[in-house]
């Protein structure tokens, strides 16, 4: 059995001193957890999916605590294309009502991206004009359809190869061209929706200076060309030997263009299990270290620059984590499967309400 918290004094004091007895730890009150998104106007998100919402007492932890959501799935590629090449939009339409019934912002995710390459797209592969104009059509229609109703939107996601040293090749590139494909997809999102705030979100970018380096070079030349890319999402699946200070430096960088910052799917992995023999307490101290300096880089933002901070799910059951292997068990998010709050929530709502 984990032990929890009494009070946010007693987790923060721990938090930030590994060397802390472990009587700091005590069962914490469900009681006095203040919702996260009451701490900040800077907006809140979590990501989610329509299976998870079935759950009420998930739903209901989910609007206590955030003003904005993020579809894990029903807005991406793979669900929306048909093989024929119909558009279907049932998955992303239930998500958007869901939303729009709890008056909750709509980050989207994602428009373009290496995983997501649908076999219609794969079946016009080489087919030149004939692809290029299914590519316009797509992001037209996709972003058209939600316009007004999605602050913001991943138009490119993970443009970056693994290891930072050159571009992703894609069914995208070989047939649009290595950084045209891009350029084409913030004209046509931002045709269709001039309002939303449109983003390129990669990962690794706080573990990766190479990776973080080589995006940002990216960025700036998609911007001499005229993309119309208002802001930067760094993903931020991070974990506990992370190196003290990287989130805060790579904020630094990112924030230098001048661009808004999403911190858009943050969570905080404890490693495998069987690799790693310290103490549970040993670990969400850490944890909750590594989530209290994400959260103060995004704070220490320009107001202008705050865009949104999303956490990559909401309990610690409903993490992709746990498909990896070795990872069965992770525990990378703010609420423990039983929906009480965990030491890295009182570490994020500690710096959350300090202006
Ligand atoms: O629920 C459907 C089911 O009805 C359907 O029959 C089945 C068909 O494959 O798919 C099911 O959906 C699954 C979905 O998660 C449920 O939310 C998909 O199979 C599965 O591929 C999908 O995985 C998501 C993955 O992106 C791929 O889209 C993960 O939940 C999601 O956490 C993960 O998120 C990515 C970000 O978009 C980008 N950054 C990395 C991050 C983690 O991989």
């Amino acid at each position: 059995m984990i032990k929890k918290f009494s009070s946010r004094r007693d987790f923060f004091g721990a938090a930030l001193s590994l060397a802390a007895a472990p009587a700091a730890l005590a069962d914490a009150p469900r009681r006095d957890a203040p919702p996260l998104k009451s701490l900040t106007n800077a907006p809140m998100g979590c990501s989610t999916n329509l299976v998870a919402l079935k759950d009420p007492a998930y739903a209901a932890l989910l609007l206590r605590n955030f003003s904005q959501v993020t579809p894990e799935y029903e807005m991406k590629m793979n669900p929306i294309t048909h093989t024929d090449g119909r558009l279907n939009f049932t998955l992303a339409d239930n998500f958007m009502g869901f939303a729009r019934q709890n008056r909750l912002r709509v980050h989207a995710t994602t428009l373009v991206w290496y995983k997501h390459q649908p076999p219609y797209f794969m079946g016009l592969d080489g087919k030149g004009q004939v692809f290029a104009d299914a590519y316009r059509n797509y992001l037209l229609t996709v972003v058209g359809r939600y316009r007004g109703q999605v602050v913001g939107w991943d138009v490119v996601n993970e443009p970056v190869w693994t290891d930072g040293t050159r571009l992703r090749d894609s069914l995208w590139s070989s047939n649009l061209g290595a950084e045209d494909y891009m350029v084409l997809a913030f004209e046509y999102a931002k045709q269709a929706d001039p309002n939303a705030v449109l983003f390129i979100n990669e990962f690794d970018l706080e573990r990766l200076p190479r990776k973080r380096a080589t995006f940002l070079n990216l960025v700036e030349r998609l911007l001499k060309r005229g993309a119309k890319i208002d802001g930067i999402g760094t993903q931020s699946h991070v974990n506990i030997n992370l190196p003290q200070g990287a989130s805060t430096l790579t904020m630094r960088d990112l924030a230098a263009l001048g661009l808004k910052i999403h911190v858009s799917e943050l969570d905080v992995s404890l490693g495998r299990a069987d690799r790693d023999n310290r103490s549970m307490d040993d670990k969400l101290k850490l944890q909750s270290a590594k989530a209290w300096e994400v959260v103060d880089a995004f704070m220490n933002l320009p107001a202008s620059q705050r865009y949104a901070l999303t956490m990559w799910g909401l309990m610690d059951k409903n993490t992709w984590l746990r498909q990896l292997p070795g990872r069965e068990h992770d525990e990378p998010l703010a609420f423990y499967d039983d929906g009480q709050p965990k030491p890295m929530f009182w570490a994020m709502a500690d710096r959350l309400k300090t202006r």
